[in-house]
């Protein structure tokens, strides 16, 4: 259901891939809600992926780009900006990627050409984004700039790797740069911390599948789905929020302030058995 929430207003939505990504669901629910957009992957992703059947039905134009090209950003701003006929209101940065948990390194051995890799297309890419905008003028008074991150940010999460330093550096960028573009600019920088999702990315965690379980077992409300982060992206977009930023907000149905829920902790002794002698006590390996 609409709310004219972003009506009249002009974003970029960079990261839809495929209909399970969290910005295809994002880039469906602004140009719902009044927005007209463009859309950015990268050329490969825009060839092998299904960005052209997005574009197609919500009647957008795609500027592929690789995030980590400052001269690709540069023409993404100055296009669409040229494309909307205006400033941009919000931009949504969904992009990540590690060719270390691609090639399955450990977190205790890292390729460091591609943990270079992992942070420049994970958080350093926002940087670029924000300068780039800056640098252009191109997003307008009050506007809204979102990246997706994940609680392993903050805490230790088996198998996130080197996901986990680019999530914390992208939470450290938005607070720095929300900083500078907020008292010059008035614009917002914010990160959303979402549940586990089930899309390409998210299935490249290792263990996704428990983590989903866990997680949601843990967490008061269940996952946030994808369509839910599209509906909390939205009002941050939107006039609504005006005074929120440099933000890590957290979307994930309580998870992050929980330490032992009822359910998770009936799943974990049911597994207990493996690990208990004769006698029933519980052995520590
Ligand atoms: N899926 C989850 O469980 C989950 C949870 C929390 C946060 N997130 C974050 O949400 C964001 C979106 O991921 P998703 O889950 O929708 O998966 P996805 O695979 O659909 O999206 C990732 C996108 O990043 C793009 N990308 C990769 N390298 C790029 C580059 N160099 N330049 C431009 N784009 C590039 C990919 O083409 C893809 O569109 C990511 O930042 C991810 O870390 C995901």
């Amino acid at each position: 259901m609409s709310h004219n929430l972003l009506k009249g207003k002009r974003g970029i939505i960079f990261g839809a891939l495929n209909n399970m990504s969290i910005a295809w669901k994002v880039a469906e629910r602004a140009v719902e809600e009044g927005a007209i957009i463009t859309l950015s992957n990268t050329p490969i992703a825009v060839r092998m992926g299904e960005v052209d059947e997005l574009a197609n039905k919500l009647n957008v134009q795609v500027i592929p780009a690789d995030a980590t090209s400052v001269d690709d950003l540069e023409t993404v701003f100055a296009k669409s900006v040229e494309i909307l006929g205006g400033k941009i209101d919000f931009v949504l940065h969904s992009i990540g990627m590690s060719p270390n948990v691609r090639k399955k390194r450990t977190y205790d051995d890292l390729d460091y050409k591609m943990l270079d890799k992992t942070l420049d297309v994970s958080a350093v890419s926002f940087h670029k984004m924000l300068q780039v905008a800056k640098k252009q003028d191109a997003i307008s008074e009050c506007g809204s700039v979102i990246a997706l991150s994940y609680v392993a940010a903050q805490r230790s999460f088996f198998g996130y790797n080197d996901m986990a330093d680019a999530k914390s550096l992208l939470e450290s960028i938005a607070r720095s740069f929300g900083y500078i573009y907020g008292r010059e600019k008035g614009v917002r920088v914010n990160t959303i911390s979402q549940s586990p999702t089930v899309t390409t990315a998210g299935s490249g965690v290792k263990g996704m599948e428990h983590l989903l379980d866990f997680s949601n077992k843990m967490s008061p409300l269940g996952n946030a789905t994808a369509e839910e982060c599209a509906d909390y992206c939205i009002v941050m977009f939107s006039d609504l929020t005006k005074k929120v930023t440099m933000q890590n907000l957290f979307h994930d149905g309580g998870f992050s302030s929980m330490g032992m829920s009822l359910r998770a902790m009936n799943q974990y002794s049911k597994g207990m058995e493996d690990f208990t002698d004769e006698d029933g006590n519980v052995i520590y390996g």
